[in-house]
């Protein structure tokens, strides 16, 4: 790096300013992919069955024909980010937009659209605002109500975010199937804490037969999935993780934690002990827990970005925090609890086992 008096090169300048000409105009990478979304490219070139031309989309689409131009500049960058091939002038699909289709069992398209929209990404224009304020988070600063009022107090935005963690669920229930189907194994209850639609514990359910699953959560949540469950095995409860969790064998917990600051994670797991404890197995007793264990130090590793993204993602919107494994260990010891194992096998997250 140039010190104070030493001139900085023209190709220096040139590649900073393109440095932050790409970090200015980086949501656009988002929006881009929130309008293939929302125009249904991803479900249109799937349902054609072969690669679709320019001329043959905007056909399906049933787009302003004066605007085809910006549907190949929408679809160029799209092809740079690797969410489309382009050849022999035709589209197809890649592996990252297949995961957009509607009709994939795996599809995170509700997720991606819940994440786009302004009412998540609002809070990020109060960040600073809110760094001088005394509200818990950007979004309390915006909204004056925090994220979970804001949920239970609008019927719509209550459905699409559920959508959207059902979405999430499917895709990790379907990954831990797959990749670590053993930490459930053994298991006759599971209490899925603040289980949103049940997603993952059924399709978990569904490999590991005879385990009985209960879903805790909020009432509005669970007035939402009313007569939705079509799984004999799952039962709804509705209550607050922080005041009493029904007994099982394990507690599980997907994207909970990270949504919450450390004393109120202590006070989660206190009350995952007693459930687990109070449980007639207590040999098997434990906390299942899916997040994140960032490592900044690991600078190769590609998902430490997303990482960091997501950290950004609990700070504006909650007021959890993406965690270290020192900083997981922390919070597992001040709950009591005795050992824990992480498996790494969910690209940026991981499955954590933690024993009382
Ligand atoms: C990020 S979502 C995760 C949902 C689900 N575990 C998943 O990953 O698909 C967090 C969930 O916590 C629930 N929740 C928030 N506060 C809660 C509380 N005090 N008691 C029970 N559930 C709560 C919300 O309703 C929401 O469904």
């Amino acid at each position: 790096m140039a010190s104070k008096n030493e001139v900085v090169s023209s190709q220096e300048l040139l590649e900073a300013q393109a440095h932050l000409w790409n970090h200015i105009f980086s949501y656009i990478n988002s929006m881009a992919l929130k309008c293939a979304l929302q125009l249904g490219i991803p479900d249109i070139i799937h349902k054609h069955g072969h690669p679709i031309t320019l001329p043959q989309l905007a056909d399906a689409l049933l787009i302003n024909k004066l605007k085809s131009h910006g549907l190949y500049r929408l679809m160029r960058i799209l092809v740079d980010s690797h969410f489309f091939h382009y050849e022999g002038e035709a589209y197809s699909l890649t592996t990252a937009s297949r995961l957009l289709l509607r009709d994939n069992p795996h599809s995170l398209a509700p997720f991606a659209l819940v994440f786009t929209d302004p009412i998540m990404m609002d809070p990020f224009h109060h960040v600073s605002e809110w760094f001088r304020d005394d509200c818990p988070s950007p979004f309390v600063t915006t909204n004056g109500m925090n994220y979970w009022e804001f949920v239970g107090s609008d019927e719509k935005w209550n459905r699409l975010f559920n959508e959207a963690m059902t979405s999430d669920g499917r895709f990790v229930g379907s990954m831990i199937v797959k990749e670590c189907k053993h930490v459930f194994e053994g298991l006759k209850s599971v209490v899925d804490v603040a289980g949103g639609s049940g997603a993952v514990v059924k399709t978990i359910a569904e490999a590991v037969p005879g385990m009985e699953c209960i879903v805790l959560e909020l009432p509005h949540v669970v007035a939402a999935m009313e007569g939705l469950s079509d799984h004999e095995n799952i039962r709804f409860v509705s209550g607050d993780m922080f005041e009493f969790i029904p007994p099982a064998d394990a507690c599980f917990l997907k994207w909970i934690m990270h949504g919450w600051n450390d004393e109120k994670c202590v006070k989660i797991l206190e009350k995952c002990k007693e459930a687990v404890i109070g449980s007639e197995n207590v040999k098997g007793g434990k906390v299942i827990i899916v997040d994140m264990v960032v490592d900044v130090e690991k600078e190769e590793e590609k998902g430490t970005g997303t990482q960091l993204f997501m950290d950004m993602v609990m700070m504006a919107q909650f007021t959890g925090k993406e965690r270290s494994e020192k900083e997981w260990a922390n919070v597992f010891e001040a709950a009591g609890f005795k050992d824990y194992k992480i498996t790494p096998v969910l690209g940026t997250r991981s499955v954590i086992e933690v024993f009382p």
